[in-house]
Parts: C-alpha cells; sequence; structure tokens
C-alpha cells in the first residue's frame, strides 16, 4: 500500500536544525505575539465594541506562562501499550524567553505520572532539571513547574498517560467495526491534550511539531500531520507538522487502519470494513475545497484526509489538520450529512489558521466555521440544501436557546472558573454564524467575502481574541461603510443575551412546505399516504418529523411507522429524531431500537438528548438507567460525563 504522505514526505528534522530556523523566526513571532497573557487593551474605535478592558488574551483554563517563557516546537517520542492503556515516552519542547530573566517554564498536565525532567541548552545534551507538580484542578489538571537554568533552549520531560486519560480513548476489538484489533484514539479540545502530552495547553501558544510513535507491529498510527516515515507493520510511524497549532488541535488514532484515495490531495482512513463506503460518501471532499479556495484563499495544509472513527467518538467531527476525525453516523450512503465535512474542512481557515485565543473567544471558531460551511453546502449542493440545513441549525438554536442561562446566551461567554466544554453550546455556533450573516446581508456579498479573505489572510497562523475581530472588522469594512456599525448593534450581538431583532434568519420554502404538510396530516385534513416523501431529504425529513405536536397519540405514532418505516431507519439523525418521539410518546415498538441506538453510537450529540428524554418519567429513568448499564463502558468520558450528570438522583429536570 502506498502511504498518502510519503510522496511530499522529508524525514523529521534535527533538534538543532529546527531551533535555528526557529531563533530566525522568533524576532518576527515575538512582534506579532507581545501581549500575551497580559490584558489586551483593545483600542476598538466607535461605540461598535466593548470597553477595552472587557477583551482578555489571558487564559483561565491553563497554568502555562507564555508571557514569560514559550514552548516554540514539540518532539513527541511515545509507545503506545494497549494492555495498560497508557502513552509512555517523552516530550522534547523548543522554548524561547519571552521575559529574560525567566527561571521556570510551567506546562499544563491532568493525571500524567511524570518521572524526569530535563534541560539542555543545545538540543543534544541534557542534564536533570528540578520540577514539581502543583495541586489538582478538577478542571484544569495540574501545572507542572520545572526549574530552567539560563540559556537553555529545550526542555525533556519523561511521563505516562493514565489509563483514564481525559483526552484518549483506549477500546477494546468489540467496540471496533473489525471486532479483531484494539483501537486508539485522542480529542484534546478543548483542555484535554494536558492528558496525553505535558505541555502550554492553551490556544492562544502555536507549536510545530514531530512525532516517533511505537504500535504494536499490526496496528497504523495516523496524526494531524504529514506521516514522514512508517508504514504498515513496521511498528514505528513519523509524522511532522510544519505549520505551527494550537495544542488542541495535535491529535493521535491507532488501529487496523487503512487508506483509499479521493482525489490527489483528499483521502480517507478508517477499518477496512468501511473504507469503501466512506470514501464513495466523502467524495465531494476535493469539490467542496475547490469551492472554497476561491472565497477565502488557498488551502495551506497539504493534503485533507478524513479518519472515520469508531462509533463511539463523542462527536460529529473534530477538525484536527491535514486528517479530520468523524463519526461512522454520518455515513448515510446518500452523502446527506457530509455538510459535516463541510465544517470540518472550513475550519481549515476559520480555527486551524485564525484561531480563538482564550476559549471565552470559540465564537471565532465555530460561528465563522458554521457561516464558511453554509456558503460551501450553497456551492456544491446549491442555495435550496444550503438554506435548509441554515435554517435547522437556527431551529436547533431557538430550541436550546430555551434551556440556557442567559449569561451562556451571549457569544463573549463567561467562563471563570468553570470547564471550557460548557460553552458548547449551538449559541457560539449559529448566533455566531447568524452575526456574521447579518454583517454580510448589511453590506452585501461583494464586499464581505473579500474582508474575510482578507481576514483570514492577515490574522494567518495567528490566535486573536474578539477584540481582535472587532478592530479589524471595524477597520476593513465597517469604517468605509457609514451608518453599518450603528445598524448592526454589534455590542448586542457579542455580549447580550438572545438574538438581536436585526438577524439574518435563513429561509427556506422547502422546509415550510414539509411543515405544512406536517400539520394538515394532524389536524385530519391529508392522509399520510397523500404525502409524497419521495424525495425528500433528510432535512426535509428532520423537519417534517420536528413539526409535529410533542404528543401524538399511540395510533398516531403507529400511522407514521407503518407509512415510512421510521424504526427501522438506517440514517443516524432520521433515527434519533423518531426515537426521541418514541420516548416522549412511549411508542413501545421503538424501544429495541432505542436499545440498539444507544448500545452502539456514543455521539454525544445523540446520546444525551434521549436520556434526557427517558429521564423525564419514572418508567423512562429506569429504562435509561438498564441501557446505560450496558451501554457506559463504550461511552467516550465526554459522553459518560454528560450522562452521568443527566442519570444523578438529584438531577433537576
Ligand atoms: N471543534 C468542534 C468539536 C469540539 C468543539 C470538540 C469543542 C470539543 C470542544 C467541531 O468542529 C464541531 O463543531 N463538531 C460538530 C459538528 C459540526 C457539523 C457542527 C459536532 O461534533 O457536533
Ligand atoms: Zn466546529
Amino acid at each position: 500500500m502506498l502511504w498518502p504522505a510519503l510522496a511530499a514526505g522529508t524525514q523529521a528534522g534535527l533538534p538543532v536544525l529546527q531551533t535555528l530556523s526557529w531563533m530566525n523566526m522568533r524576532l518576527k513571532s515575538l512582534l506579532v505575539s507581545i501581549g500575551i497573557c497580559f490584558v489586551l487593551a483593545c483600542g476598538a474605535p466607535m461605540e461598535t465594541s466593548a470597553p477595552a478592558e472587557t477583551y482578555s488574551r489571558q487564559d483561565l483554563h491553563s497554568y502555562a506562562n507564555p508571557g514569560e517563557i514559550v514552548v516554540k516546537h514539540v518532539w513527541l517520542d511515545l509507545g503506545v501499550d494497549f494492555a495498560a492503556k497508557t502513552l509512555q515516552g517523552f516530550v522534547t519542547l523548543a522554548i524561547g524567553h519571552t521575559k529574560p530573566d525567566a527561571a521556570q517554564l510551567v506546562l499544563d498536565t491532568r493525571e500524567l505520572n511524570i518521572t524526569r525532567a530535563e534541560t539542555s541548552s543545545d538540543g543534544s545534551v541534557f542534564s536533570e532539571a528540578a520540577f514539581e507538580a502543583g495541586e489538582s484542578d478538577k478542571f484544569l489538571g495540574s501545572p507542572l513547574r520545572i526549574t530552567v537554568p539560563s540559556g537553555a533552549t529545550h526542555v525533556r520531560v519523561h511521563y505516562s498517560s493514565a489509563p483514564g486519560a481525559s483526552g484518549l480513548q483506549w477500546l477494546d476489538p468489540a467496540q471496533t467495526a473489525g471486532k479483531k484489533h484494539p483501537f486508539l484514539y485522542s480529542q484534546s479540545q478543548a483542555i484535554h491534550a494536558r492528558s496525553w502530552i505535558p505541555l502550554q495547553d492553551s490556544p492562544g501558544v502555536r507549536v510545530t511539531y514531530d512525532a516517533t510513535i511505537r504500535t504494536p507491529k499490526d496496528l497504523v498510527a495516523v496524526m494531524s500531520a504529514e506521516m514522514s516515515a512508517g508504514s504498515a507493520g513496521s511498528g514505528e510511524y513519523q509524522f511532522k507538522m510544519p505549520q505551527a497549532v494550537p495544542s488542541y488541535l495535535i491529535a493521535l488514532a491507532v488501529g487496523d487502519l487503512v487508506f483509499e484515495t479521493m482525489s490527489a490531495r483528499t483521502g480517507v482512513w478508517s477499518e477496512p470494513s468501511i473504507v469503501g463506503l466512506a470514501a464513495a460518501e466523502f467524495d465531494d471532499t476535493e469539490k467542496m475545497m475547490q469551492a472554497v479556495e476561491p472565497l477565502y484563499g488557498p488551502y495551506r495544509w497539504g493534503r485533507y484526509d478524513l479518519l472515520v472513527l469508531p462509533p463511539s467518538f463523542p462527536f460529529g467531527g473534530m477538525e484536527n489538520p491535514r486528517l479530520t476525525f468523524a463519526t461512522p453516523t454520518i455515513l448515510a450512503g446518500d452523502k446527506s450529512l457530509v455538510a459535516l465535512v463541510a465544517h470540518e474542512l472550513a475550519h481549515s481557515w476559520s480555527g486551524n489558521l485564525v484561531t480563538n485565543a482564550t476559549w471565552r473567544d470559540f465564537w471565532l471558531n465555530e460561528g465563522f466555521t458554521v457561516y464558511l460551511e453554509t456558503r460551501i453546502q450553497e456551492l456544491v449542493f446549491g442555495e435550496r440544501r444550503a438554506n435548509m440545513e441554515a435554517a435547522l441549525e437556527v431551529e436547533a438554536l431557538h430550541e436550546e436557546m430555551k434551556a440556557l442561562e442567559p449569561r451562556d446566551q451571549v457569544l463573549y461567554v463567561e467562563l471563570a472558573g468553570r470547564d471550557p466544554d460548557e460553552g458548547f453550546t449551538q449559541v457560539p455556533y449559529i448566533k455566531g454564524m447568524l452575526f456574521l450573516r447579518t454583517i454580510e446581508k448589511a453590506v452585501g456579498r461583494d464586499k464581505f467575502d473579500p474582508f474575510l479573505r482578507g481576514y483570514f489572510d492577515h490574522f494567518a497562523f495567528q490566535s486573536i481574541t474578539t477584540a481582535d475581530f472587532l478592530r479589524y472588522l471595524d477597520e476593513h469594512l465597517l469604517g468605509q461603510e457609514p451608518g453599518v456599525a450603528e445598524k448592526l448593534r454589534i455590542h448586542e450581538w457579542i455580549h447580550e443575551p438572545a438574538l438581536p431583532d436585526n438577524a439574518a434568519f435563513p429561509v427556506s420554502d422547502a422546509l415550510d412546505q414539509v411543515a405544512a404538510q406536517a400539520k394538515s396530516w394532524i389536524a385530519g385534513e391529508t392522509e399520510l399516504a397523500k404525502i409524497a416523501p419521495e424525495g425528500w431529504s433528510t432535512q426535509e425529513w428532520l423537519h417534517f418529523l420536528r413539526s409535529m405536536p410533542e404528543q401524538l397519540a399511540p395510533e398516531q405514532m403507529r400511522q407514521l411507522d407503518d407509512a415510512f418505516g421510521l424504526t427501522k431507519s438506517g440514517n443516524s439523525e432520521i433515527a434519533h429524531q423518531w426515537l426521541l418521539m418514541a420516548v416522549r410518546n412511549q411508542y413501545a415498538p421503538a424501544y429495541a431500537r432505542l436499545e440498539e441506538f444507544l448500545t452502539t453510537v456514543g455521539r454525544r450529540k445523540f446520546v444525551k438528548p434521549l436520556y434526557e428524554e427517558l429521564g423525564k418519567t419514572p418508567e423512562g429513568k429506569q429504562r435509561a438507567a438498564k441501557i446505560y448499564a450496558k451501554a457506559k463502558s463504550a461511552y467516550h468520558p465526554i459522553s459518560q460525563a454528560a450522562v452521568d450528570e443527566l442519570l444523578r438522583p438529584d438531577a433537576t429536570q
């Protein structure tokens, strides 16, 4: 088999060479990153943004001290031990002083077993260094303080990860498609990289990296980087990421993986039994890249491959650079759920190229990405589908907002003393997207598109705050558009709950028609047999089901199921929506399917609402407990945490 990356691959550079080129870049990057860890004077003119002190570069979710000593490059050397469920080895960090007399490097860790620390002033001769692990915080983990002599350019830490590391999932063979080999994957966003690598785990710190990963001989390792050496059966793989990325984008997976090419620069990795299916489903990926490049600039990461994970993956997708991680639940067989690929691909601009500097600025990653996603969908699949998808997303936002406290309805979210995962709601995604649509509508695409392209070029490979964006917006767009800033009411968008009434909502006639049909059946004016769903897309099905009243009679549930075979649906989104209705209406014929769904799929977006719905009745609670007892061990810690929270005996419903 040919490895996709080998053609363009080079061997990992020697540490000392890396350091020299890093030194050349250092002055420039220092100028750019001056102010890291200090409150940034926002300086945004006009009334469009909040007072200067409102925005901060200070990362509440990291102990690291990049304002004193900053990590610039990471070399990983790790062995993968499936029996012990641990990664073991060492990491070497190239450091630079931001404060000349700083004598301590502070790293983030979580449950790491640190055995030794060393420093070096040339990258090849290392000597023992004193280190101290601070107290552990339940969200942040613990700081690792290493004494660094003056002149030191490198720090090395020997360690192993804990079997329960929050950023890793170790799967037994039974939890994979092939059932023969174990599987390991990482999920570092938001602050889980620290559970498998001691580093400065803040999105405001960017590093290049190299890695050597040693695996059992029959398994293959992949990373969010170029594979520069290694082949099936070799048991040793080398990777190189020459572009500076934030730590949450460092990713690793190990399993029985094969690769299938889709185009010269795109392909799919997965277990052998689904690789063909996945390559067919994601066939439009190259088209998506070609749609987005003329708008927002060249794809800057070389290859764009997808890795389809086992179904326990807690997210839909994760935009690890060069290698998006994706749930198998989007393999619908008809390409109907590939908006997720558009989304993760879009992160190659919004998120990976221009990155949120702190988790409070998360909407800069996700809001921009959902906006780009809808533009890609429009170019590749047409306006009708793009509007349907955007309208469904807004519907989900409205639904979720009903249950959110006002403080979580704002784009610039308050996260002091909180887990950044608490900011993971539809708000940064969909309210963020609506904000950008609203600006687009106010100035027109002919101005907004070049503005965004300029934004990506200007901030490429930087981590920025909400203030940086607002200042750029003022200087490069709104400054030339008299009256538009006032009309947009930016402060309200960024800092106030609910949706401003100037929001440019997507409109979908197709979905409106489907809703009308649903209503007419409910009103007894049409029979199901007269509704003609042939040719309905997944989006139309979802809207049809969501347009039903909360409570349906048993007979109505049965009629829907008989007419459309919903309990049998193999489309994960449709099945999920139907199962929610089945739980809500105590529709027993779907209970076996419910159990099957919840014991095979671990995606939090599906799992959490189903348990939540089950938790609303005593009978449902019992069913939930029974299913969860069976399913729990296969869920990722992230999904487990969500369900544990719901099933607490004292959980408020
Ligand atoms: N970057 C996110 C996933 C994420 C966010 C993981 C925050 C951990 C913390 C990814 O791009 C994403 O948004 N995935 C969505 C799918 C998308 C189509 C909206 C998901 O997984 O649901
Ligand atoms: Zn995203």
